[in-house]
């Protein structure tokens, strides 16, 4: 959802202050103005903590980070547009931990938002490729500086054989109404040998469709492993959907369709080449 002009401002204002878990604006507005700003701190879960030594919209989590991702992008988010849910801070540690991202790595961000997994991924030494299919999002990943690469595009678009080689790491926090379909598409560009580590709404674990059966069918062919994160694991970025870790490593000539098993596919026309 758009933050409203008049809001962006109070919110970016340098006397406001956006600390720990609240929001506080020590400085007068307008009523309408006031309403307007307190709609938006509510809808992104804060709650007025009238009494005197705090004053302020208080969340039930650390709000600065988030904050700064809405207000760069000038929107908060909202299920309605294209399910943008930033990975809060503490499930970035554990994708990493799991990924264990070394200096020189190449790292697929397929569906990057505002970086809060590519950034913390270059900072542990990953070269990180971002792909992103909103205008505002693709605007703050090219202001962070933190890609090497910002591709403005439908992931599920791109083609793993026009990206001439594999990632050793895939993260991702894709959108969860595709959550299944951007995973087996990420699938693709994964290196032999790679690791893709992605979180999941928990409903991929037990959802009946043939997708997502086949799909759990995949993972435990491959050996996949799912870690529960807590109930409240994305609280921060405002919804109470329950997630998990999901880890696959990748295996040379394994089951999992990577970057490598396509170009091993024989194309339409070398087969018809060869009759
Ligand atoms: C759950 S958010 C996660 C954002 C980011 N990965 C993070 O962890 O902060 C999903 C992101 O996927 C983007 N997205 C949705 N559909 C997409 C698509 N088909 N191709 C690329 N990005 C997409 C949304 O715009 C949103 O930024």
């Amino acid at each position: 959802m758009e933050i409203p002009s008049g809001v962006h401002d109070v919110l970016a204002d340098p006397r406001t202050v956006i600390a720990g878990d609240r929001v506080q604006i020590p400085f007068e507005l307008d009523r309408p103005l006031y309403e307007q700003v307190a709609k938006v701190l509510t809808e992104i879960g804060g709650r007025w903590d009238g009494r005197k030594k705090v004053r302020a919209h208080v969340f039930p989590f650390p709000v600065e980070a988030f904050m700064r991702a809405c207000l760069a992008t000038r929107e908060f988010p909202s299920r309605f547009e294209q399910g943008w849910y930033p990975t809060p801070e503490s499930v970035v540690d554990q994708m990493l931990a799991h990924a264990g991202v070394r200096d020189g790595m190449s790292v697929l961000e397929p569906s990057a938002g505002t970086g809060s997994i590519a950034g913390p991924a270059a900072e542990s030494g990953g070269v990180v490729d971002c792909v992103e299919i909103d205008e505002r999002r693709i605007r703050v990943l090219n202001g962070q500086g933190a890609a090497r690469r910002v591709v403005h595009a439908d992931f599920l678009d791109l083609d793993p054989l026009d990206c001439p080689h594999g990632y050793h790491r895939v993260l991702m926090n894709p959108p969860f109404s595709a959550a299944v379909q951007h995973v087996r598409h990420a699938l693709g560009f994964l290196d032999d040998g790679g690791t893709l580590v992605a979180v999941l709404p928990e409903s991929v674990m037990w959802h009946s469709d043939r997708a997502t059966t086949e799909f759990r069918e995949l993972v435990s062919l491959a050996e996949g492993t799912w870690a529960p994160l807590p109930d409240d694991a994305f609280a921060p970025s405002g919804t109470s959907v329950r997630t998990v870790l999901l880890v696959l490593d990748a295996a040379a000539g394994g089951p999992l369709p990577t970057h490598g098993w396509h170009q091993r596919q024989p194309r339409q026309l070398d087969l018809f080449a060869a009759t």
